[in-house]
């Protein structure tokens, strides 16, 4: 479904991803996981568009994306979700919901049917739909943005710390979402600094240090890798 192959990515002099690969295949949640700085974040500007790469190859159902302006990627079902929400504080829920399905906006009728899906996913949303979506709570707030994403129509779902700053409950509502959105058949590409909870909802994941991919696995494998729990899991 989605291959990143031999990535690199330098901003300036400095390099942030040094010969990435990585995949995730049909109906995967793969779980990136790394430290501050890592090159997650990149990783998915990459491969949504933003950011251009230096070499290497991005593999979407086969095509190489990797020229491809961001709005067709979207267009395609590639979705990003970015780190720290970037919502539009002063519009209503609903406004930032309809967002994103500015890619589909002469299909008025389906962006409306998305948005009711996202209601049935989040039903506080519907309650809250007039109200600005910066009076929301931080969970709140992060459901908008994932909703907005899912009212792009993903196939893939690049999901950047949903959970960053979310009290341990709304985290761990958080995640049992996501899991949901995966089960619905949606690819999820995760990155994560929880990783206990991303790799227990996880089929298979990735730890990156410094640009580079320096461990891959199973949910089990990884669960269970003395390296992780020393870096990761508080053991
Ligand atoms: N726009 C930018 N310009 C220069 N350096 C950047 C930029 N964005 C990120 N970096 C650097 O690239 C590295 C990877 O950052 P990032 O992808 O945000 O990591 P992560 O998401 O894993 O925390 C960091 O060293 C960061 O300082
Ligand atoms: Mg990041």
């Amino acid at each position: 479904m989605l291959k990143i192959d031999n990535v690199s990515l330098k901003y300036g002099a400095f390099t942030a991803l040094n010969r990435v690969s990585l995949r995730a295949d049909q109906g995967e949640l793969i779980v990136l996981l790394g430290a501050n700085g890592a090159g997650k974040s990149t990783l998915f500007l990459a491969i949504s568009g933003v950011h251009p790469i230096a070499e290497g190859k991005i593999l979407y159902q086969g095509e190489d994306i990797a020229k491809w302006k961001s709005p067709r990627i979207v267009k395609e079902g590639l979705v990003h979700c970015p780190e720290g929400r970037k919502l539009f504080p002063g519009m209503s829920v609903y406004k930032n919901l309809q967002l994103g399905g500015y890619v589909h906006k002469k299909d008025k009728k389906g962006v409306e049917e998305q948005i009711e899906e996202v209601f049935e996913l989040f039903p506080i949303l519907k309650e809250k739909q007039h109200q600005m979506a910066g009076s929301l709570s931080g969970g709140q707030q992060q459901m908008v943005a994932i909703g907005r994403a899912l009212v792009s129509r993903p196939k893939v779902l690049l999901l950047d710390e949903p959970s960053l700053g979310l009290a341990p409950l709304v985290v761990k509502q958080m995640f049992e979402v996501i899991q949901r959105i995966n089960a619905q058949g949606t690819t999820v590409l995760l990155a994560e600094q929880n990783a206990y909870s991303a790799l227990k909802i996880c089929h298979r994941a990735y730890v990156m240090e410094r640009g580079n991919v320096i461990l891959e696995g199973d949910k089990e494998s990884l669960l269970h890798n003395e390296d992780i729990k020393k870096a990761y899991l508080g053991a």
